[in-house]
Parts: structure tokens; C-alpha cells; sequence
């Protein structure tokens, strides 16, 4: 187990979303350090399985999970469907998807994702292949690097930003944390309260490196299609961009086709929707905040499978 633990977030209410059954199956879309799938492996029986994702091989060698039940893939979660299939798997019980980089891979400056902890510039989840973000900044086009900014961040001073970037590099490649978190910093005058300058920006890379959203946007359909009739999906997302994409995918699942006017048909012949919403997002307690400060942007949004 590495130095560095990961509290898992919304442990008992991700627990009581997804109602473990003993001898059924579950994937855990993103195993971190395991903190979530510990306590799904503590409710199976025996005859249960837990099959988890992770693009890092850190979070292969440094969990202490040895469990005949549980399997480690080092993929995408966006490959659950294929990697089911090649283990003969084509229904589970349920997903978890908790989104986003783990506290291990934030507080290794060695990783990069962090304005607080000069190392070089990665950002990537899966360190064994893939662009970094200090070669994508070193020769992307102003305007994408603004965009990338713009949209990920909901920066407001993207333009400034990707300016100061390009003006940057053009006398010395990118290479570390802190030489970026220093240019964005010079160029962004002003800032919320209590937040770095960089905040934005390095969330905004991190997405981009990582290509979040788009992982996220094919893998929702992907789970609800592995799900068996009452499984459940549960995601626990950290921004508004990931909380809006599961929030409209769970709508878009849940509400039933609308009657198509003037043709003679009832509500009652039309197929019902794929799945049902369940309860309301939720929210870390202010007790789990106070313990875990990484919480308090959390939302868990859960569906059913019909
Ligand atoms: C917030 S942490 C999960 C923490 C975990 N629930 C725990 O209790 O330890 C997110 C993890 O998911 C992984 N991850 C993020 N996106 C991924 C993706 N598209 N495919 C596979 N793993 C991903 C990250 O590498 C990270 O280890």
C-alpha cells in the first residue's frame, strides 16, 4: 500500500445506491486505490465478482486488495464492454464510475497534476502511453489551447492565457508544473477567494490529456447496456462539465419517447423508458467535508435498468 491514502467519497451512500447482492456481479469503473471496491468486495459472498478498471498502473501496485473475486484490468473504463465480452460477461449488477484523478495522483508531484508541487509537466492517467501535457502545450495552435481552456475550465481568461502560453514557450519549452502554474499566474489578475490562479487551467489540461469527457460520454451507454434488469448505475462526479454530461444521459434514459403526433397510438403501446432515475443527486454530509475537503465538490447521481 503506498504512503499516500485515498479516502473513498460518498462511501456509505455509493454503497446503499448500488445494493450489493452476494453472489452477483459489479464493475468498478475506476479502482484508485480501492477504497469503493473494498467495500463492495465486504458485502459479495463467495460466488460474487468485482471486475475494476484503472488506466494507471500505480493504482495496480499499490493497493492491498488480494482478493480471489476481485480482477484488476489496466484499461479505460471506456473498454468495459470488450473486456466483458472476452470474459464471457454480458450482464452485471451494477457500475460505479468516481470520476477524476485519485489524492495519490494529485499529491505525487511526480504525476504533474499539481500547481502546488513542482514536478514535470504529465497530467496523464496511464503514464505508459499517450501525449503528456507539456509536449501538447509545446506545440498546440493558440486558438485550440484557448478553446481547451475556455471549455474545460470555464476560464474566463482563456484568451490571456493561451497568449501568455505561446509567448512562454517561445523562449523555453514547457517542462514543469511551476514554470505553468507561473505564466497563468501572471497572466490571470484577478481570482475567486481562496483559489490559485492556475486552478482553472490545470483542470482544463488534466480533461484534455485525458480526454474525460469523451471517456465518459461513451462509457455511460456502454454501462447501461451491461446492466441487468433492477442493476444499477452510480457516478460520483467533481465538476459541472462531468455532472452535467451524466445528468442529461440519466434524463435521456429515463424519460419514455415522446407519442409522435397524429399517429393512432397510446402512451400505454409505447416502450417505457430504459431506466429509472433514483432519489435525488447527493451530496457529501458537511461532517464527510470537514473530514475529506476533496468531498465537497462531489454529486452522485444513480439510475436504475428497468
Ligand atoms: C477518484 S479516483 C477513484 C478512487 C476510488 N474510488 C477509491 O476509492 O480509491 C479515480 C480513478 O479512476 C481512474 N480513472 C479516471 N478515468 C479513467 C478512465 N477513463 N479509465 C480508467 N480509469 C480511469 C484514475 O486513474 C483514478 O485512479
Amino acid at each position: 500500500m503506498s504512503e499516500v491514502s485515498h479516502v473513498p467519497v460518498l462511501l456509505e451512500e455509493t454503497m446503499h445506491a448500488l445494493r450489493v447482492r452476494e453472489d452477483a456481479i459489479y464493475v468498478d469503473g475506476t479502482f484508485g486505490r480501492g477504497g469503493h471496491s473494498a467495500a463492495i468486495l465486504a458485502r459479495l459472498g463467495v460466488r460474487g465478482r468485482l471486475l475494476a478498471f484503472d488506466q494507471d498502473p500505480a493504482a495496480h501496485s499499490d493497493h492491498a486488495l488480494q482478493d480471489p473475486r476481485l480482477e484488476l484490468i489496466h484499461a479505460r473504463f471506456s473498454t468495459m464492454t470488450e473486456a466483458l465480452a472476452a470474459r464471457g460477461i454480458r450482464h452485471v449488477a451494477g457500475v460505479l464510475l468516481d470520476l477524476g484523478v485519485s489524492s495519490p495522483q494529485l499529491d505525487d508531484a511526480h504525476r504533474g497534476f499539481s500547481f502546488m508541487r513542482d514536478g514535470p509537466l504529465d497530467m496523464r492517467m496511464d503514464t505508459t502511453r499517450g501525449e503528456t501535457a507539456a509536449e501538447w502545450l509545446d506545440r498546440a495552435d493558440e486558438s485550440d489551447i484557448r478553446e481547451v481552456i475556455r471549455n474545460h475550465g470555464e476560464e474566463r481568461f482563456a484568451k490571456s492565457i493561451a497568449a501568455a502560453i505561446v509567448d512562454a514557450r517561445g523562449r523555453e519549452p514547457f517542462r514543469t508544473t511551476r514554470q505553468l502554474a507561473e505564466v497563468v499566474a501572471r497572466a490571470v489578475r484577478t481570482r475567486e477567494p481562496g483559489q490559485h490562479p492556475a486552478t482553472r487551467t490545470f483542470q482544463a489540461l488534466r480533461i484534455h490529456v485525458n480526454r474525460e469527457l469523451e471517456e465518459l460520454e461513451v462509457t455511460l451507454p456502454q454501462a447501461a447496456a451491461l446492466l441487468e434488469p433492477g442493476g444499477r448505475l452510480a457516478v460520483i462526479s467533481f465538476h459541472s462539465l462531468e455532472d452535467r454530461i451524466v445528468k442529461g444521459f440519466i434524463r435521456e434514459q429515463s424519460t419514455a419517447d415522446k407519442l409522435p403526433r397524429g399517429v393512432p397510438v397510446r402512451a400505454a403501446d409505447l416502450p417505457p423508458a430504459p431506466m429509472i432515475a433514483v432519489g435525488k443527486p447527493v451530496r457529501a454530509s458537511e461532517d464527510e467535508v470537514r473530514r475529506n475537503p476533496r468531498a465537497r465538490s462531489a454529486v452522485l447521481r444513480v439510475a436504475e435498468k428497468r
